[in-house]
């Protein structure tokens, strides 16, 4: 395959990096999410000495698709209006920018995967083709593993009339890092869920249940003698199951080969449940479109029960996961659900921002957030300002935040034409509180990200001092906006920024 400007090298470097956050005492190794462009973020892993240590890398990077993409900003509480948009990321490229972007970020990838690990790299109609053409150079043809087309939505609208059929598929192309490793594989199973109609349409059924057949094999004739007296083998045509001792034969008196019954479980009063093995083609995982309660407001998404698959299928529990264009933080949430290791990267600081709300919401295992490049953290929202006290209490640290107010916001919302709410929390996504502020890492001692889009952050915190030594406690503040404001307070003092 050729492309202008195409070279099939990459400069491995040792690009500076700076650890800026840590959420939770970590036990073990923490979770890695690093924000900076993946080429220097991959080549950091690198030095560090993460070559070959990945059991399985995830990534669903640009599609090629032209889009620059946005997000809603949303006031939180009872009425969760939106007064505008945000720019996310821009999935725009010149001629042959796109499959170079590509070609130094798998080759990159490609040594950090494990002997037996496995890539799955996502992406849709626009260049799944090119793709499968770029990891069979990069990778070798024998690597190919499979491709999985998976159903992300069902046409509705104007999209049903598309020319030439609507798009409803994301391909999924999996490759393993060496032609002879035998990569982690725990073959996932389906599970269906069938009506009384729908069983009895599909099965036979007799006293035991709704059931279905499969030749006996190799069955010994014991074997068949103790699956008879269980009820469990069937004779067709209506015939009786026999049992000859002395030809040590068990057939069917009606001719026709006996069959071994394998009976549906019933779930509750009226459901059958039926498993079967996954197969290339998944339609039963929905796409976002149809989960809201998953939704957190980053463009194209994807969706837990995906990973939740992909996870389970190419890993076991305590293996490393990476996504280097972790978006949302989908992969590295389901990583930490799953008890994998996980490192995340993404080019866009809120990117970093929804991953890290989203696994420090559960319990634990710890993380870090580590500035990799030159690019710096942009921090929206420098006209905002304040207004905390940190006292000292018999319990502890007792934090408030007594206003918050960011002029951006305020703009927006004068667009929008609503009034402006008179609860500051209103315009706050989450706070983050360092009890012992060093003045260069936020260590997060505690977290406010409410879930859902009515509940408002607290805005008064009592924390557990773990010391007679109080430093400057650090605040800070993530608007619905993107912006963020650090408030570094003494204690017993109020100080205004
Ligand atoms: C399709 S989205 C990933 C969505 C993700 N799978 C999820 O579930 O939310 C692609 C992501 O790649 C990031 N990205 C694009 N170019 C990048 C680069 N050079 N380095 C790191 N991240 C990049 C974008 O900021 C965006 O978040």
């Amino acid at each position: 395959m050729q492309w202008p400007g195409k070279r099939l090298s990459v400069e491995i470097g040792n690009p500076p990096a700076q650890l800026v956050e840590c959420f939770s005492a970590p036990q073990g190794q923490p979770g890695l999410l690093l924000h900076g462009d993946n080429r220097d973020s991959l080549s950091w892993l690198l030095a560090q000495g993460y070559g070959g240590k990945v059991q399985l890398i995830y990534i669903d990077p640009p599609y090629d698709s032209g889009v620059a993409w946005t997000s809603r900003v949303r006031l939180r509480g009872e009425n969760a209006t939106v007064i505008g948009e945000r720019s996310e990321y821009t999935d725009a490229w010149a001629p042959g920018g796109y499959l170079q972007f590509m070609a130094e970020r798998l080759l990159l990838l490609r040594e950090l995967l494990a002997p037996n690990g496995t890539i799955w790299l996502h992406c849709d109609y626009r260049r799944q083709s090119h793709l499968h053409l770029l990891l069979e150079e990069i990778f070798g043809p024998d690597c190919f593993l499979n491709t999985i087309a998976w159903r992300s939505q069902t046409a509705r609208g104007a999209k049903v009339h598309a020319h030439y059929f609507p798009h409803s598929t994301h391909f999924i192309h999996i490759f393993r890092r060496a032609a002879d490793s035998q990569p982690v594989w725990n073959p996932p199973r389906r599970e269906i869920v069938l009506s009384q109609a729908e069983a009895a349409a599909q099965f036979m059924q007799d006293a035991g249940g709704f059931f279905r057949t499969s030749h006996p094999g190799s069955y010994s004739f014991e074997k068949l003698v103790e699956l008879h007296a269980a009820g469990r083998i069937y004779a067709p045509y209506g015939g009786e199951v026999i049992v000859d001792g002395n030809e040590r034969r068990v057939y069917a008196s009606n001719g026709g080969n006996i069959g071994i019954k394998y009976y549906l479980e019933k779930r509750g009063r009226s459901r059958y449940v039926v498993t079967r093995a996954v197969d290339n083609l998944w339609e039963d995982l929905p796409g976002l479109g149809t989960i809201p309660s998953e939704d957190v407001n980053y463009p194209t998404q994807k969706t837990m029960g995906l990973l939740r698959r992909i996870i389970e299928t190419g890993t076991n529990p305590g293996d490393l996961v990476l996504d280097a264009f972790v978006g949302s933080g989908t992969t590295v949430a389901v990583a930490e659900e799953l008890g994998r290791g996980w490192i995340g990267c993404d080019a866009n600081w809120r990117a970093v921002r929804t991953s890290e709300l989203r696994i420090a919401g559960g319990e634990l295992t710890g993380g870090e957030i580590w500035q990799v490049g030159d690019a710096g953290i942009p921090r929206e929202g420098n006209e905002s300002s304040a207004a905390v006290t940190a006292t000292r209490t018999a319990d502890g640290l007792r934090l408030e935040i007594l206003k918050f107010s960011n002029p951006a916001v305020d703009r927006l919302i004068a667009q929008a034409g609503i009034e402006k709410p008179a609860d500051w929390r209103t315009t706050v996504q989450a706070v983050l509180i360092d009890p012992a502020h060093d003045g260069e890492v936020f260590r997060i001692g505690m977290i406010d990200a409410p879930k859902g889009r009515t509940t408002l952050v607290a805005g008064v915190y009592t924390l557990p001092l773990k010391s007679d030594t109080v430093g400057p406690v650090a605040v800070r503040l993530l608007d619905v906006a993107g912006g963020e404001l650090l408030v570094v307070v003494g204690v017993d003092a109020i100080i205004r920024e």
